[in-house]
């Protein structure tokens, strides 16, 4: 039976399709000789090019080349005022990071910087940085607040987010991190601070549409298990699902807190252990990668890699782009310090940035994979072969980027 093609699809032919289809029994779940067709935003088949009857549609050929889903970046602090290169450099000379952020820099510091800004300038500083995720890639992106840390400015940063998604051709997730740090005017108040989120910030930002899941830094130099697990209550309550920066610097046990409400993602995870890993499991929760972080704090901690492929957690890959900890706004080269330093293989690599990032995103049925009913995001490369994108750092290899079904960068 083939399949009835109307007017105004469009017929991508001669593409390697890389449909990342874990069902499929091909490495990458690699379609060759295969059409996709695709109808407004949506694919609506990909059939044998052999059975294609073409009366019908517009045809662009893509000349054999691999075609991916658009990547998906799942963890991203973009949408911040100035930068930490000073503190930087005093890293360079010795100081630690939670040291930092004791004497009030870290996080306080970019806190800072992005109260001062009004919208429109948070707005304008933030764009290059998705610009330059956009140019190598990415389709969907995740955006977090948690530098505002007061009701306006926390507002304000997920007000940005929505109108970067409104101007740009990127699906835009948003993420309610307002329990990142306790903001110095809450100093030694720090459950004053969660009693603030859970009342007034998070039920009224949530009420205008604002974000999609709740996220917490459950860490010595953020917020405590009990204080996480208010706040979790808080979300459950209203039907958000919540994720959590856990388990980066030390174990507080927050991957098994997450876990318990069925969370998302697990982000960081390096000091994750056994027990950590069972709670994941049972939960379905994915355990999101970040060696951009682990490489510029010099971690030397692994996350368990081994474990968690043994256990068959899915792990996504993601730049966590924010200017305390992974300054970097590439994807790609984050794909790279994925192979290098975590040692993943390229196929979980592909997975970790594809399908499984949009499990993190609770996006798994219709967003990271190339198939019928799933969005028509995607990349065709200038590369044969999938490793290529991951090994090759610098270069352009992106030949085309379609979004929702159109062309938007070739
Ligand atoms: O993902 N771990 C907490 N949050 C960020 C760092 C934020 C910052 O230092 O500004 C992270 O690494
Ligand atoms: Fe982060």
């Amino acid at each position: 039976m083939s399949f009835k093609i109307l007017a105004n699809d469009i017929i991508w032919l001669n593409g390697r399709i890389a449909t990342m289809d874990q069902d499929l029994n091909s490495e990458y779940g690699l379609l060759e000789n295969h059409a996709m067709v695709t109808r407004n935003n949506l694919i609506v088949a990909i059939v044998p090019e052999a059975k294609l009857d073409m009366v019908n549609g517009k045809v662009v050929d893509l000349e054999r080349r691999l075609v991916t889903p658009g990547l998906i970046d799942c963890h991203t602090h973009l949408v911040f005022g100035g930068n930490r290169a000073a503190e930087w450099e005093q890293r360079m000379k010795g100081v630690s990071y939670e040291t930092i952020s004791q004497q009030g820099g870290g996080i306080n510091s970019t806190v800072r910087a992005t109260r001062t800004l009004n919208e429109d300038d948070l707005y304008h500083v933030s764009q290059p940085r998705l610009e330059a995720l956009i140019r190598e890639g990415v389709t969907t992106i995740e955006m977090k607040s948690g530098y505002g840390l007061d009701f306006d400015s926390e507002q304000k940063q997920l007000f940005v987010a929505k109108r970067l998604a409104q101007s740009y051709p990127v699906t835009v997730s948003s993420t309610l991190l307002s329990a990142h740090t306790v903001p110095s005017e809450y100093k030694g108040k720090a459950d004053e601070y969660i009693d603030l989120i859970c009342n007034e910030i998070m039920p009224t930002l949530w009420e205008k549409g604002l974000f999609e899941a709740v996220d917490v830094f459950c860490e010595s130099v953020g917020f405590s298990l009990e204080q996480s697990q208010k706040l979790f209550l808080t979300a459950q309550k209203l039907g958000i699902p919540v994720k959590g920066h856990v388990e980066q610097l030390s174990n507080l046990g927050g991957s098994e807190l997450v876990a318990s409400f069925k969370g998302l993602s697990v982000d960081h995870i390096e000091y994750l252990d056994l027990k950590g890993i069972q709670a994941l499991k049972q939960s379905g929760t994915v355990a999101v990668l970040l060696p951009g972080a682990f490489y510029f704090l010099r971690e030397t901690k692994l996350p368990p890699i081994e474990l968690l492929r043994e256990h068959q957690i899915p792990m996504a890959v993601s730049t966590d782009f924010n200017p305390g900890t992974s300054p970097f706004a590439s994807l790609r080269m984050v794909m790279n310090m994925a192979a290098v330093l975590f040692r993943l293989t390229p196929e979980e690599i592909w997975a970790g940035v594809t399908c499984h990032a949009a499990r993190a995103l609770g996006r798994e049925e219709s967003h990271g994979q190339l198939k019928v009913g799933y969005q028509a995001d995607f990349i065709v490369w200038n590369a044969a072969d999938p490793v290529e994108m991951i090994y090759e750092q610098g270069s352009q290899m992106l030949y085309m980027r379609v979004y929702q079904g159109s062309i938007s960068h070739h």
